[in-house]
């Protein structure tokens, strides 16, 4: 049985003050849902703070990206390393916003994997396709070349610790949320993808969150399907009650 994952992903938003009593809230309302992992990614100038405010609590913290070197002269950056000392469990990687805004490529995203499993760190791996790939019917070709490249080299233990999330680009902030089939599409794809290149005991166990346009209120028809495992929410991770209604619909 896979535990579902619900994570908040942040992204740019939010000062110290409200990125603290967010956590804080996330934290509290937590315990009632023992049977869901809960994570939190804030702006990594606020990860320390963030990982105060939940600390005693069972909720994770994630950094939103990382870089690959492990120390040097790479102005602006932050390793594996200094994301596990300022408190996270968690990195998210290859986020769509971070391949098609800041250029990363495949090639980044599997140096950034390699280098958070080294530190310690659990890698939510993103993958998705954009709107005019989904039309020209190219999804599925998309999703398997992300993988391969994101994840070349990867252990089938090493694997088994990952978190992948399909995040469809068109429904990313779009409210243009992913029907449960199309996002069970996917999933079931990824699930071959993994028991072709690993093994089935992989395929059962690796856990693939949806994300995009995640709501309290689209949540659970999402998490119902079988291969769904959970949810990276981006908008409704910025309030309380809107996320732990997502966390809710998991605890189902
Ligand atoms: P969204 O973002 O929930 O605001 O669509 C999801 C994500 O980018 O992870």
């Amino acid at each position: 049985m896979r535990r579902p994952f619900i994570a908040g992903n942040w992204k740019m938003n939010l000062d110290r003050a409200q990125a603290v009593a967010l956590a804080a809230g996330v934290a509290q309302r937590s315990a009632e849902f023992g049977a869901v992992d809960v994570a939190v990614c804030p702006p990594s100038v606020y990860l320390a703070a963030v990982h105060e405010s939940v600390a005693g609590s069972p909720v994770g913290v994630g950094a939103q990206n990382i870089y690959f070197e492990v120390s040097g002269a790479f102005t602006g950056e932050i390793s594996a390393a200094m994301a596990v000392d300022v408190g996270c469990r968690y990195v998210i990687l290859g986020h769509s916003e971070r391949r098609h805004i800041l250029g990363e490529t495949n090639e980044d995203v599997n140096r950034k994997v390699v280098a958070a499993l080294a530190a310690g760190l659990i890698p939510i791996v993103c993958l998705g396709e954009l709107l005019a790939e989904r039309e020209a019917g190219q999804t599925a070709d998309v999703i398997r070349q992300q993988f391969d490249g994101s994840l070349a080299g990867v252990s089938a233990e090493q694997i088994n610790g990952i978190v992948l999330a399909y995040e469809p680009v068109w429904a990313i902030g779009t409210g243009k949320v992913a029907t449960p089939d199309q996002a069970e599409e996917v999933h079931t794809d990824l699930r071959k993808i993994l028991a072709d290149r690993y093994n089935t005991a992989v395929a059962d166990a690796v856990r693939i969150q949806y994300g995009g346009s995640v709501k309290a209120n689209n949540a659970a028809d999402l998490l119902a399907q079988p291969n769904v495992d959970g949810a990276l929410v981006g908008g409704a991770s910025l309030k309380v009650e809107e996320f732990m209604g997502i966390v809710a619909a998991a605890a189902k």
